[in-house]
């Protein structure tokens, strides 16, 4: 593609899912404002399938819909390739075809970002194209370019964010309503909020590689999803969420990277936040970035996280962006995923600070408490409050009630040493459980 300026921007699908066709109705609904706003259609000429036969939203007859990558390619009345199918193959390899066919891209794909962004950069560097990825994290949020433009004359302390938003709306529907895991997670599946397997979503990954990706927009730091320490919600209790609850909780799904002298402090887990602060209140599929920067401070980015429109909001402002200024985004694209220079250090998982909400299934009887107390103590970690209810009529003949420590902070090292004590030594009937918790003073970090 040249960057001279032609009547009509062809845009060239690869997928035509939740987002692929989110964004064929947005350029359907809005084409006379975008033609009169840029001076030129935008408009879809081609798109990828696997299965021609599927049931889709009506498709508009000039687009065609076809199963060969190749015809979209090397299709000279596409300018533009919107890669929307998902996967590392074969959307890597279409990437970069299309990047040395002289095409700009533009993804939401952050897996592929994630771990092979660097190849992905390097060879738009070498086609001199722009690859534009807004629609990759937070789904409808703009915080790339916000992180990129917005707050160009900061230094990023810290990010702490809620990026799934099948996550998100799990964790409210059974805060909320008390519904159950696995029902909520077909409804999120149901509204295409899911990934196509969507253990990515439920157990960590996907927010980890929404995480790589703001990391190495952010610090300039390429980390790869295996280099974050992480976990998801899909073995999350709901006596878990209840406990958080009464101790003025509520559970979130939280990425944090904050720069410490040490280095570079990165986690993907489900997190205590304190009830009334900023992402304690983002509910349903909706998603949150909190972004403190050196100059601006607290900044906190909130929307729509997932689902057609609100990801294909996201791709069209890149693709209006490419339409609008082409060289800007190559020059943004020039400075990506470079090789590493001077790269700041990662923390090991084991130094991480941390405060814990620890539940033990203990036997009722005297001396476990102060055992327990005991071991926590001598790895220097220090109580900052207790639950243990008495048992209920119904729970009198049960073996083990639940107790519930709060504690100060300490390293996840010096936790996970007495977790492990604590499991060799006092034989309980079920594993602990150890979650993060954040704020001290109201603050969600
Ligand atoms: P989707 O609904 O599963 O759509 C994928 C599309 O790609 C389908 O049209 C599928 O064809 C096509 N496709 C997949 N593999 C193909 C292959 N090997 N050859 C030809 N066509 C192929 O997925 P989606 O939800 O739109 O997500 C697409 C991308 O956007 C993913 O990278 C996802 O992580 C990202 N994303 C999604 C959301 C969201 O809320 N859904 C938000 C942000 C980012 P058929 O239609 O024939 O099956
Ligand atoms: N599956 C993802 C989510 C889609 O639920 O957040 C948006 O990236």
């Amino acid at each position: 593609m040249s960057d001279v300026k032609r009547p009509v921007l062809g845009v060239g699908l690869l997928g035509l899912g939740t987002v692929g066709q989110g964004v064929v109705r947005i350029l359907e609904d809005r084409a006379a404002d975008f033609e009169a706003r840029l001076g030129r259609r935008l408009s879809v000429v081609a798109a990828l399938v696997r299965d021609p036969a599927k049931s889709r939203e009506r498709v508009p007859e000039h687009v065609r819909v076809t199963t060969d990558p190749m015809s979209v390619l090397t299709d000279p009345s596409v300018d533009i390739v919107m890669e929307v199918m998902g996967g590392i193959d074969p959307a890597g390899k279409l990437i970069r075809q299309a990047l040395r066919m002289g095409k700009h891209v533009i993804t939401a794909n952050k897996a592929l970002l994630a771990d092979h962004g660097e190849e992905i950069f390097q060879t738009a560097r070498e086609a001199d194209r722009a690859v534009c990825f807004e629609a990759a994290v937070g789904g409808g949020i703009p915080i790339i370019q916000a992180l990129r433009v917005g707050l160009a004359a900061n230094r990023i302390v810290s990010i702490s964010a809620i990026l799934n938003g099948t996550c998100n709306f799990i964790l409210t529907a059974m805060t909320r309503a008390g519904r159950d895991y696995g029902e909520v997670l077909a409804e999120a599946q149901k509204l295409g909020y899911a990934e196509a397997d969507p253990t990515l979503d439920v157990d960590g990954t996907d927010t980890a590689h929404k995480l790589a990706v703001l990391v190495q927009v952010a610090f300039g730091r390429k980390v790869t999803t295996s280099e974050i320490s992480r976990r998801g919600i899909d073995r999350l209790e709901a006596a878990d969420i209840r406990f958080a609850g009464e101790l003025g909780y509520v559970v979130k799904l939280l990425a944090r990277a904050r720069v410490r002298p040490e280095g570079l402090e990165l986690r993907v887990a489900p997190t205590l936040v304190p009830k009334g602060s900023q992402l304690a209140d983002i509910s349903d599929a909706y998603n949150a970035i909190r972004v403190e920067g050196d100059a601006v401070g607290d900044t906190l980015f909130s929307g729509r996280g997932a689902g057609m429109l609100p990801t294909a909001s996201a791709m069209v402002s890149d693709l209006i962006g490419l339409a609008v200024d082409p060289r800007f985004r190559v020059r943004q694209t020039e400075e990506l995923w470079r090789p590493a220079t001077n790269a700041i250090a990662l923390v090991s998982p084991d130094e991480f600070r941390m405060r814990a909400y620890l539940r033990f299934q203990i036997p009722d009887r005297p001396g476990e408490l102060a055992h327990l107390a005991r071991i926590l103590g001598e790895n220097g970690i220090s109580i900052a409050s207790v639950i243990q209810h008495e048992p209920m009529a119904d729970e009198r003949e049960q073996a083990s009630v639940p107790l519930v420590i709060m504690t100060h902070t300490a390293t996840a090292g010096a936790m996970r040493l007495a977790l492990d004590e604590i499991a060799r030594t006092c034989r309980l009937p079920s594993e602990p459980v150890c979650l993060e918790v954040s704020g001290h003073t109201g603050r969600d970090d």
